[in-house]
C-alpha cells in the first residue's frame, strides 16, 4: 500500500460508525505566535486546551487527522531505515470520551483488518508503573483479550512508556499534561542482529532494542495527568486518548519491508537522484535517505512560509538544505546539476527533487503553492553553499578545521559532518574555544582600529597608510576574497597588516602582490573619498575591517578612477576608512614587502615599508 491509501483508510475507519470521529484540518507546520516551539511535532500539540477540558469548536469529543510534523530530535538518526525529520502522523483523540478498551481494540482492528497486517507480527508494550502511577494492568488485559499472547507484551518504564511533550514524569515541565502509553511494534523477522551498543543488549532482542527487527508503528497515550509541581502529578478532570502513528511506517509494515524509504513517499525522490548520480542508492543509502528527507522537509517548510536565515526556523531550513548538498556531493550528483537552476538548459537536481515531492503530496498539501518559488529558494541557498563547500572541501585534511571555518566559511556542523564521514576525530569544543579566542582578538584589534591604526598623520604614515590599502586590495586579487583586515598598525617606518589565510604566502605570491602594488603606484591613480550612508557604502562593494562596527554615515576611500566613463569597471581598491590618504598613488613611492609571519591559526601578518 502507499501513503494515500493508508491515510484514506485510517481516516475513513475512524470517521465511520461506531467510531464516529470528526476529521479536523492539520495545523500549519510553523505556528505563528508560539515562541515555545519551532515546529508542529505531533497532532496533539494544538489540542492541549481541549484535552484539558475546553469544548472543541467542532462540537465533537472524537477527533482524527493526518498531521504533517517535523521532529528535529531525530535529525542525527536520519540515514537509517526508519528515522526522518519530516513525517505524517495519523492521529485520533478522545477528549474525555472513550478510553483504553475502545482505543486499543479499534487500533488493533485497523491494523489487522484494514491494513491486513498478520496478527503474529504485532508486539506491544505497556507502562510498568512508578512511584506515582500504577502499572498499566488494564491495557495488559485488553491486549491479552484481543489475542496478543503474554510473550509479545512487554512492560517498560517511563523512558519508553510515558508520553508528554517534555518527557518522563520527572522531566516534564510543570503545567504540561501526559500519561502512560501503549505502543505497537511490527516484527520484521528474527534474523536481525542486536546492535552492540544497544542498552538492552543483555536482555536479548525485544520491541525496544533498536536492532531494526521491530518498528514502532503507533502509540496510544492515555493523557490523564498534569504536572502541578516538582514530583507531583495530578489527575485531570477527564481521561483522554491521544493516539499517534507514523504514516510512512504503516506503509512499511504493509509491505513487510523495514525500510520506509522504499515506500511511495520516498522512493520517487530517491529515483530522481539515482538517475543522475554516479553512486547508487545501494552503495550510499545513508546519504540518499538524508537527501530525500531533508529536501522534502525543506519543501514543506518553504510552503509554510519559512525562508533560509540565521535564526530559528530559517536556520533549520538552511541546515537541512546545506546538509543535503553535502550528501549530494558525496553521491556524486554531477556538478552541472548542482550549480544550474531549473530554468537552465541542464535543469537542476533541486528542481527534480521538489518536483517529485510535489507529485507525492500535491493533491493534499500543495494546491495553493507555487512550485517554482520553492525551487528557486532551495536553489539559491544550495548553489551559494555549493561553492563554499567546493572551496573548503578541497582543503579538508590539509588545513586545520578552524581554517575551514574561518577562511573558507564552512559552517561548523558541515565540517563536523565531513570529518565524521571520513572517520576523523573532530574536537568541536576546542574549535569553538578557538573561535571565541579569535573573536576576542579581533574585538581588541578593532578597538585599536578606531584610531585607524595610525601612530600619527605625518606624511610618511599617510603614504604607508595608502600603501596598506593597496596591499589589502592586491592580497585579495592574488589570494581571494577571504582576505580581510584583521589588524593594522602604521608607523613612520613600516606598515603592519594582519589578515586570515591558512598558510604564509609563497615567494611567488608575495612577489605578485608586491608587483601589483608598485604597478598601481606607477600608474599614479587618483585617491578619492565620498561620504555616504553605511547601506549605500555596502552596496558599492566596499570592503571593511572584519568585525568592525561603523556608524551610520561612513567614508569610503577609492583608489583608481571612479568616472562613469569606466562603464562599471571596479576601481582598484574601495574601502571603508577614516583616512587620511595621499591624493595620487604616485606620491607613495616604491613599496617593499619586508617580512611575513604566521601569528595564529589561519592568521598571517605582513610588514611593508617604503623604499627611499
Ligand atoms: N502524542 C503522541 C506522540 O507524539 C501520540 O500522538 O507520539
Amino acid at each position: 500500500m502507499g501513503v494515500s491509501e493508508v491515510r484514506e483508510k485510517y481516516l475513513r475507519f475512524f470517521k465511520t460508525s461506531p467510531r464516529n470521529h470528526k476529521e479536523i484540518s492539520p495545523t500549519p507546520l510553523v505556528l505563528k505566535n508560539d515562541p515555545t516551539t519551532l515546529f508542529t511535532s505531533s497532532g496533539m500539540q494544538p489540542l492541549v486546551p481541549y484535552l484539558l477540558g475546553e469544548p472543541h469548536p467542532s462540537g465533537s469529543k472524537r477527533l482524527a487527522n493526518s498531521q504533517p510534523s517535523i521532529r528535529l530530535q531525530d535529525i542525527e538518526e536520519v540515514g537509517d531505515n526508519r528515522h526522518t525529520t519530516f513525517f505524517e502522523m495519523l492521529g485520533n483523540w478522545s477528549l474525555g470520551d472513550y478510553f483504553k478498551k475502545e482505543q486499543l481494540s479499534w487500533f488493533y482492528e485497523f491494523l489487522t483488518k484494514e491494513l491486513g497486517l498478520a496478527r503474529d507480527k504485532l508486539w506491544v508494550s505497556v507502562f510498568e508503573g512508578n512511584n506515582q502511577v500504577p502499572k498499566d494492568e488494564e491495557s495488559f488485559k485488553i491486549w491479552k483479550k484481543l489475542g496478543i499472547p503474554d510473550k509479545r507484551i512487554f512492560f517498560y518504564d517511563a523512558k519508553k512508556n510515558w508520553w508528554s511533550m517534555t518527557g518522563t514524569p520527572e522531566e516534564m515541565q510543570v503545567g504540561h499534561i501526559g500519561g502512560p502509553d501503549s505502543e505497537v511494534f511490527y516484527d520484521f523477522g528474527e534474523w536481525r542482529k542486536i546492535h552492540e551498543n544497544s542498552p538492552f543488549k543483555d536482555r536479548g532482542c525485544h520491541p525496544n532494542c533498536d536492532c531494526g527487527r521491530f518498528l514502532e508503528i503507533g502509540n496510544s497515550v492515555f493523557i490523564q495527568y498534569k504536572k502541578v509541581a516538582e514530583n507531583k502529578l495530578e489527575e485531570l478532570p477527564q481521561k483522554n486518548v491521544d493516539f499517534g502513528g507514523g504514516l510512512e511506517r504503516f506503509v512499511a509494515a504493509t509491505k513487510d519491508d523495514p525500510d520506509i524509504f522504499f515506500g511511495d513517499s520516498f522512493w520517487p525522490i530517491i529515483e530522481v537522484v539515482q538517475d543522475i548520480s554516479a553512486v547508487k542508492f545501494i552503495e550510499a543509502q545513508q546519504s540518499y535517505r538524508i537527501v530525500a528527507d531533508h529536501i522534502k522537509a525543506a519543501t514543506f517548510l518553504i510552503v509554510n512560509g519559512v525562508l533560509p536565515s540565521n535564526k530559528q526556523q530559517g536556520y533549520v531550513l538552511r541546515r537541512l538544505i546545506r546538509r543535503a548538498v553535502v550528501k549530494m556531493k558525496n553521491i556524486r550528483v554531477p556538478e552541472a546539476y548542482m550549480i544550474s537552476t531549473d530554468s537552465d538548459y541542464e535543469g537542476s537536481i533541486y528542481g527534480d527533487i521538489v518536483d517529485a515531492v510535489f507529485t507525492i503530496y500535491c493533491d493534499l498539501y500543495f494546491q495553493n503553492s507555487n512550485i517554482n518559488d520553492v525551487i528557486k529558494i532551495i536553489e539559491e541557498e544550495a548553489i551559494r553553499f555549493y561553492s563554499t563547500l567546493e572551496r573548503g572541501g578541497k582543503e579538508l585534511g590539509k588545513v586545520a578545521p578552524f581554517d575551514l571555518y574561518q577562511t573558507y566559511g564552512l559552517p561548523l556542523e558541515t565540517i563536523e559532518e565531513l570529518y565524521k564521514e571520513r572517520g576523523l576525530k573532530f574536537a568541536r569544543k576546542e574549535i569553538e574555544k578557538e573561535i571565541e579566542r579569535h573573536k576576542e582578538l579581533s574585538r581588541s584589534t578593532s578597538k585599536g582600529m578606531f584610531k585607524g591604526g595610525l601612530v600619527d598623520h605625518s606624511p610618511e604614515v599617510v603614504r604607508l597608510h595608502t600603501a596598506t590599502h593597496l596591499l589589502l586590495a592586491s592580497l585579495r586579487k592574488v589570494l581571494g576574497d577571504h582576505v580581510v583586515q584583521k589588524g593594522q598598525n602604521v608607523t613612520k617606518d613600516r606598515a603592519r597588516f594582519d589578515f586570515p589565510n591558512p598558510e604564509k604566502l609563497t615567494e611567488e605570491q608575495l612577489k605578485k602582490v608586491e608587483d601589483m602594488i608598485n604597478d598601481v603606484v606607477k600608474k599614479d591613480l587618483p585617491v578619492s573619498f565620498s561620504i555616504m550612508s553605511k547601506d549605500e557604502a555596502e552596496k558599492t562593494g566596499a570592503i571593511h575591517a572584519f568585525n568592525e562596527k561603523y556608524s551610520d554615515t561612513v567614508k569610503v576611500y577609492t583608489i583608481g578612477p571612479t568616472s562613469p566613463k569606466l562603464r562599471g569597471a571596479l576601481p582598484f581598491s574601495n574601502e571603508f576608512c577614516g583616512g587620511p590618504h595621499v591624493s595620487h598613488t604616485g606620491e607613495i613611492g616604491h613599496v617593499r614587502i619586508k617580512k611575513q609571519e604566521k601569528i595564529g591559526t589561519g592568521l598571517i601578518r605582513i610588514y611593508a615599508a617604503l623604499e627611499i
